[in-house]
């Protein structure tokens, strides 16, 4: 798989996570606690391949960075605004919805003008930062550091 079909599918995941998120009724609060979980675990390991491998990759990308870095900070406060809300609270499917459409957009931004610019790396080098990019996400999944960040990050924000 190219990089950027990579990180498309893993959008497709990103998108998904939320759009199950905000569809889901304030009686299952199971089902709330661990699809808003899985999606804090998902978004933090896709902004750090993207951080790592991706963006430092990609040509001339420099002023497109600024704005995705913005983005990416802008999701980070909307995923601990989600985070610290009890799943029963009324706002909380407000909030999910809201970070569903910021992501949307900057998945969406990326798509369209970050990942066509990264076609000019060529078939080959993209099939490589491909396998680059899914080798460190399954070393991200699999790591007890990811864990624990996002564990960490995760008490931190219910108890803020
Ligand atoms: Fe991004
Ligand atoms: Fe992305």
């Amino acid at each position: 798989m190219k990089a950027d079909e990579v990180l498309i599918a893993h959008h497709d995941v990103l998108r998904g996570l939320l759009r199950e998120l905000a569809e889901t009724t304030d009686d299952q609060t199971g089902r709330r606690e661990e699809l808003r979980d899985r999606f804090l675990r998902e978004i933090e390991i896709h902004a750090q391949i993207e951080d790592e491998l991706f963006y430092p990759a990609v040509p001339d990308v420099s002023p497109l960075l600024a704005l995705a870095h913005a983005e990416h900070r802008q999701i980070d406060d909307q995923v601990a605004t989600v985070m610290r809300l009890d799943v029963t609270d009324p706002e909380f499917t407000t909030e999910v919805r809201m970070l569903e459409k910021t992501v949307r957009h900057h998945t969406m931004e990326e798509e369209q003008r970050m990942f066509p610019q990264s076609h000019a790396l060529g078939e080959e080098r993209l099939e490589q930062l491909g396998e680059q990019l899914r080798a460190r996400k399954r070393e991200l999944e699999d790591s007890g550091g990811m864990r624990l960040i996002v564990r960490l990050k995760r008490a931190t924000l219910r108890h803020a």
